[in-house]
């Protein structure tokens, strides 16, 4: 029998969720459908319980529905509970266990893909909100020499670090954007997780936090050359890139987890990759 599977979000017209589970799906022999669902604001309980009863196996969260799903689970997973956030659900009679992949797949695809180990490096990560908390677990746990956290409202940060410290190896902190720019320190990964590139704006981040080689990475996906990405390019970043890779690794964790069965993952990141004019 086909097994059902979905992704959830308003809006959710421009989602890739589907074509990737489905190649994913072809791929590895596995015989499930996976659709997407426009959840509708203030109804997730709903719209979970009504996919589950028609016989959902599991489904995908995202925007603005990854809190709706933590409150929803019964089982967290330890980086779902710290992210606060979940991407991935999956039903086991009244079990619903919530995991959130949206960090290890942006470091699966930082140090696989790219080829950009974080491990002893000096890593620059912009943005205090949902992303860049899912993020700080797993940067932490590759053991940067490094990490250092910028956000525009620096409380925000500074709760952040004092969460996270614990699992902190190397030096870990925060800062304004203003002060990052009295530093005068280089990165060699820098990641803006803010919003801005979603409205076309640049985070207030200077050129002189780049280093010589290093790699500039947008998470979001598909909005071309974003002000920070052009604002790296102009200075020489050794390379740049957006949330395809990202995209892409979260969905094969989240297919794993249910499945059993890893996917390959180039293939797809190579179809849905726009390179930047
Ligand atoms: P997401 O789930 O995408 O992380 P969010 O939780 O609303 O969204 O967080 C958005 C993040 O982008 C925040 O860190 C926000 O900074 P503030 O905490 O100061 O609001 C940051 N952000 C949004 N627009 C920005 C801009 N133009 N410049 C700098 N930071 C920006």
């Amino acid at each position: 029998m086909t097994d059902k599977y979905a992704v959830i979000g308003n809006p959710i017209g421009h989602t890739k969720s589907p074509l990737i589970h489905l190649a994913f799906a072809r791929q590895t022999g596995q015989d499930i459908d996976y659709t997407a669902i426009e959840g509708r604001i203030g109804g997730f309980r709903d719209d979970v319980d009504a996919f589950r009863q028609a016989g959902g196996r599991g489904i995908n969260i995202t925007a603005p529905l990854k809190l709706e799903a933590f409150k929803y689970a019964t089982e967290l997973s330890g980086p779902a509970r710290l992210a606060g956030a979940v991407n991935a659900l999956k039903f086991e009679g009244d079990r619903i266990h919530a995991q959130n992949f949206d960090g290890i797949g942006l470091v699966r695809d930082i140090v696989q893909n790219l080829g950009y180990p974080m491990a002893g490096r000096r890593v620059l990560l912009l943005g205090a909100g949902g992303a860049a908390r899912g993020a700080l677990l797993p940067f932490l746990e590759q053991k940067p020499a490094r990490l250092l956290l910028v956000n525009r409202t620096v409380a925000k940060a500074q709760s952040l670090v004092g969460q996270f410290k614990p699992y902190a190896g190397g030096e870990f902190s925060c800062c304004s954007y203003p002060e990052l720019g009295d530093i005068h320190e280089k990165f060699d990964i820098v990641v803006n997780a803010t919003s801005a590139s979603l409205r076309g704006e640049l985070p207030p981040v200077h050129t002189g936090v780049f280093a010589f080689r290093c790699l500039a990475y947008e998470l979001a996906y598909g909005k071309g050359l974003t002000p920070f990405l052009k604002l790296a390019q102009g200075v020489g970043a050794e390379r740049l890139a957006d949330g395809v890779g990202l995209l892409v690794e979260q969905a094969a964790e989240a297919f794993a987890w249910w499945r059993g069965v890893r996917p390959e993952t180039a293939p797809m990141i190579k179809t849905l990759t726009v390179p930047f004019l």
